[in-house]
């Protein structure tokens, strides 16, 4: 199927059409074989650890850098593309680390999923005050709180135009809210995964700790299970590379970065995806 030349002309008037025409995850591979890759992304599912909302302060909430991501959020929302988001809970409540100095696993994986709601909430809330309307739905029921995750109803707010926020990661313990991102952009049918991070994008080694550490450009999910890094936790790259779901690692901390990799599709930090070069 191609689009005609009017259309091609006209990006957002071709999302449109291919959003009616029922072209979900197709649209991928459909802008990539007709030469389309001007056209913009359609639905994309931004994840974001619990540390970015910390800012400086380093735990819980900053507001001033929760209002500077609601105002990137929603520069993607008004650029017309669908937005679910995943948070993680970090700031407040690390599951794994407390499990490691002696807490059981499971009570701490729960007490880290009930904090990812608490971040849920406070984007919620910046976002709303801004103007755009948003659904929290969590993967454990919580009625007086928010609303159950349910897949059909969730992209249904996103094709009303709702920014859906997803609570409480996968709402198993042992997973990781990197593996619901991956979970969530499959069910969601999600174009790409944003990870937003406070580094540049995916480095040969901690860019914090060496000098020398290089950055990737392009790399595929196998090169990170093979090189064992720590871009996402291997569940989550697992079922990337499974559902062929791309992955965008940027920095969250450089002002307008979220609206340059979706709206712009600008070659932003490194881009992890099925068949890519290894490249620096
Ligand atoms: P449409 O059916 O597409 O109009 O979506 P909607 O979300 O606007 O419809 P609904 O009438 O179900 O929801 C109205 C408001 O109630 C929204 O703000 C929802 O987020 C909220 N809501 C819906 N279900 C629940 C729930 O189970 N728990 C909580 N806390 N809020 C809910």
């Amino acid at each position: 199927m191609l689009l005609s030349r009017r259309l091609v002309a006209r990006p957002l008037e071709a999302n449109r059409y291919l959003k009616q025409a029922g072209i979900l995850e197709a649209s991928r591979y459909f802008r990539s074989e007709s030469g389309l890759e001007g056209v913009p992304l359609r639905r994309v599912l931004l994840k974001l650890s619990g540390e970015v909302l910390a800012g400086d302060k380093g735990f819980g909430i900053e507001i001033e850098t929760l209002e500077r991501l609601a105002d990137e959020i929603k520069a993607v929302h008004d650029a017309e593309i669908e937005i679910g988001v995943v948070l993680g809970g970090g700031n407040i409540f690390r599951g794994v680390s407390t499990a490691a100095k002696g807490m059981d696993r499971v009570s701490a994986d729960y007490m880290g999923m009930l904090a990812t709601v608490i971040n849920s909430l406070a984007l919620q809330d910046a976002l709303e005050r801004k103007g755009v309307m948003t659904r929290v739905m969590s993967a454990i029921t919580m009625n007086e709180i928010c609303e159950p995750f349910i897949t059909r109803r969730a992209k249904r707010h996103l094709e009303k135009g709702r920014i859906v926020i997803f609570g409480c990661g996968t709402g198993n313990p042992y997973f990781t809210t990197d593996t619901a991102a991956a979970l969530r952009a499959k069910e969601m049918q999600a174009e790409v995964i944003l990870k937003g991070t406070k580094v540049d994008g995916v480095y040969d080694k901690d860019p914090n700790e060496h000098a020398d550490a290089s950055m990737y450009k392009s790399l595929s999910f196998m090169d990170v299970l093979k090189l064992n890094l720590k871009v996402m936790d291997a569940t989550a790259i697992s079922l990337c590379m499974e559902e062929n779901i791309p992955i965008r690692v940027f920095n969250i901390n450089v002002p307008g970065n979220i609206e340059r990799a979706v709206v712009q599709q600008a070659d932003v930090g490194t881009s992890v995806t099925l068949n890519a070069k290894l490249s620096h």
